[in-house]
C-alpha cells in the first residue's frame, strides 16, 4: 500500500466512524441485500466465483453518500446469499486512476485471477470533460486469492484509444473465443454517439485495437456504459447500458437505461449485429449497470445496482440523510428459453424463508385477507382465473395493477416512492407474481422471469401500512414467507 492509499484509508477509518451509528440505526436498512457498510455503491463489478467462493466488488464511496471519490468495495460469500465484508479492494493510488477506480470486471483463466478496469484522470483547468480534461485508462490487475489485488499497470492508455472518440470509453468485460482473449469497452464517439469498442490479445498483456464491435444504433444514446457479452444457450447476447434514449411506448423511461441485444458476431469482421430491437432489462425504477458471470456450476449470473445516477430531480433516496445510498439488486440466474431472454431469483434465497401462509383465494372487490401482512417477505402468486383487472395493494402505497384487455402490468407508488409514480409493460398472459420485498425495496419478478420491475421504496413504519391487499377479480393461490435477515 503507498503512501496515498495509507493516506485515503486512515481518512476512510476515522470518518467512517463517525456515520456508522447513524447507519446502522436506519429502519431502511435492507434485510438481505447487498448494502454499503456506510456512504454509497454502484456498479458491481469484479463479479467471479473463485476457487468455490463468490466475490462482489463495487464501485464504492465509503465517507461520502452521494458518491464522490470511487474505491472498489468487496464483499466474498459462499452462497450469494450471505455476505462477509472484506477490506477496500482498490484504491485511487495510482497517477492513472487518481481520481476514481471505475467499473471493470474478473476474468479467471488457468485458475488464476485477473481484472480489468478503468482508471478515472480528471485535470485541472477549463475543460469539457469530454473530449478535454479526461483520462480513462484501462488497467490490469492480477490477485492470487481474490484477497489482494496487484495493480499491473495500463495496459490501454487514455491517449491509444482510436480517434474518432472523445474521451469517455470505459468499463472493459473480456471473454475468450477460439484461444483469443477479447476485451469489450463502452465508448462515447465524437458524434455523441455510444458504441462498443473490441481489443484482442494472446496474454491479457498486450492489446491491440481492432474495431468498432457494435455500432451505433438509432435513439440508442449518446454513451454506451458497462458492456458485456456472452453465449446462452446458443444465443449471443450483448449487454449495455445506454445514456440518452428516449423513451419509447412503455420503454426507457429512467434517466438511463440497462437492456440487451439478442444477435450474432461475423468473426472475421469481428462485429456483432444485433437481431431485434434493444430490450430493457428492468422495467422499474432502480436498476442500472449489470454485470454477468459464469459460475462453477455453469449458471450465467446477473447482478444489478439496484440504482441510477442522477435520478434527482425526478426521484430520489431519503437514505443519503442516514450517511448510506443504495444497494445490489439480488442476483439473478439469466436463461435463454424459447427466443427469450428470462431473469429468475437464484433457487440459493429459498433458504431464507421462514414461516409459510399459503391459500386459495377468491378475489372480488376489495379483498383483505386475515393475516396476509408484512414488510420483509417473499411472496409467489399463481393465477388460476383472471378477470378484467386485478391488484394487488402492499408496502402501504404501492400497488401492481393488470388489466387484461391493455395487457398491461403497472408498478405504482405514492409518497413512499419519494417521487417514483408509474411504470408500466405490456405481459400478454398474467400467470404468475413473484415479489421479493425488503424494508425499502420491491423486487417483481412476471411471469417466471419474463419481465422484472426493481424499485426502492421508503414507506415510515406505521400501523397498517404492511397490509397486503388485493383487487379487481381473480383466482388465485399465494404463498408467503418471512424471510431472514442477512446482515
Ligand atoms: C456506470 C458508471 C461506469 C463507470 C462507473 C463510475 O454507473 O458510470 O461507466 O465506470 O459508473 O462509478
Amino acid at each position: 500500500m503507498n503512501q496515498r492509499a495509507k493516506r485515503l484509508k486512515d481518512t476512510i477509518e476515522s470518518e467512517s466512524e463517525n456515520f456508522r451509528e447513524q447507519v446502522q440505526a436506519d429502519h431502511w436498512r435492507l434485510h438481505y441485500h447487498v448494502m454499503p457498510p456506510t456512504g454509497w455503491l454502484n456498479d458491481p463489478n469484479g463479479v467471479c466465483q473463485f476457487r468455490g467462493l463468490y466475490h462482489l466488488f463495487y464501485q464504492y464511496s465509503p465517507i461520502d453518500a452521494n458518491g464522490a471519490l470511487k474505491y472498489w468495495g468487496h464483499k466474498t460469500s459462499k452462497d450469494m446469499v450471505h455476505f462477509e465484508d472484506q477490506d477496500i479492494a482498490l484504491y485511487p493510488d495510482q497517477p492513472y486512476d487518481i481520481d476514481g477506480v471505475y467499473s471493470g470486471s474478473a476474468f479467471i483463466e488457468n485458475d488464476q485471477l485477473h481484472f480489468f478496469y478503468t482508471g478515472n484522470v480528471r485535470h485541472k483547468g477549463d475543460h469539457n470533460y469530454i473530449t478535454s480534461g479526461r483520462e480513462q485508462n484501462t488497467i490490469h490487475v492480477t490477485s492470487p486469492d481474490g484477497f489482494t489485488l496487484n495493480k499491473q499497470g495500463v495496459v490501454i492508455g487514455a491517449d491509444q484509444y482510436p480517434e474518432r472518440f472523445t474521451q469517455h470509453i470505459r468499463d472493459p468485460k473480456i471473454f475468450k473465443k477460439d484461444n483469443h482473449y477479447y476485451m469489450i469497452l463502452g465508448a462515447r464517439n465524437l458524434e455523441d454517439q455510444g458504441e462498443v469498442l473490441l481489443y484482442k490479445s494472446t496474454d491479457l498483456k498486450s492489446w491491440s485495437y481492432q474495431g468498432i464491435f457494435v455500432e451505433h444504433q438509432a435513439n440508442m444514446g449518446y454513451m454506451w456504459e458497462c458492456p458485456d457479452f456472452f453465449e446462452l444457450n446458443g444465443q449471443e447476447v450483448l449487454l449495455i447500458s445506454p445514456q440518452g434514449m428516449d423513451p419509447l411506448e412503455n420503454q426507457f423511461h429512467n434517466v438511463y437505461q440497462s437492456g440487451y441485444f439478442i444477435g450474432n458476431t461475423d468473426w472475421e469482421q469481428q462485429t456483432f449485429k444485433p437481431l431485434e430491437p434493444f430490450v430493457e432489462l428492468d422495467c422499474g425504477f432502480d436498476f442500472y449497470a449489470p454485470q454477468t458471470f459464469e459460475d462453477e456450476s455453469g449458471r450465467r449470473i446477473l447482478w444489478g445496482w439496484m440504482g441510477l445516477p442522477d435520478i434527482e430531480p425526478e426521484y430520489s433516496n431519503p437514505t443519503i440523510e442516514h450517511g448510506w445510498q443504495h444497494a445490489m439488486t439480488l442476483p439473478r440466474e439469466l436463461i435463454f428459453e424459447d427466443g427469450k431472454l428470462l431473469q429468475r431469483p437464484l433457487i440459493e434465497y429459498e433458504k431464507l424463508r421462514k414461516e409459510l401462509s399459503e391459500m386459495n383465494i377468491h378475489v372480488d372487490g376489495k379483498t383483505e385477507v386475515n393475516g396476509l401482512q408484512g414488510e420483509v417477505y417473499e411472496m409467489f402468486v399463481t393465477f388460476h382465473e383472471i378477470g378484467e383487472i386485478f391488484t394487488v395493494q402492499l408496502r402501504k402505497d404501492m400497488t401492481i395493477s393488470y388489466h387484461k384487455e391493455d395487457q398491461l402490468l403497472t408498478l405504482s407508488l405514492g409518497a413512499s416512492g419519494y417521487g417514483r409514480k408509474e411504470r408500466k409493460t405490456t405481459i400478454e398472459n398474467l400467470t404468475n407474481l413473484h415479489i421479493f420485498s425488503d424494508t425499502s425495496s420491491l423486487e417483481l419478478f412476471v411471469n417466471d422471469g419474463e419481465k422484472v420491475f426493481t424499485t426502492r421504496t421508503y414507506p415510515t413504519p406505521k400501523k397498517g401500512s404492511d397490509i397486503i391487499c388485493f383487487g379487481g377479480s381473480a383466482k388465485i393461490n399465494v404463498k408467503k414467507w418471512s424471510l431472514q435477515k442477512t446482515s
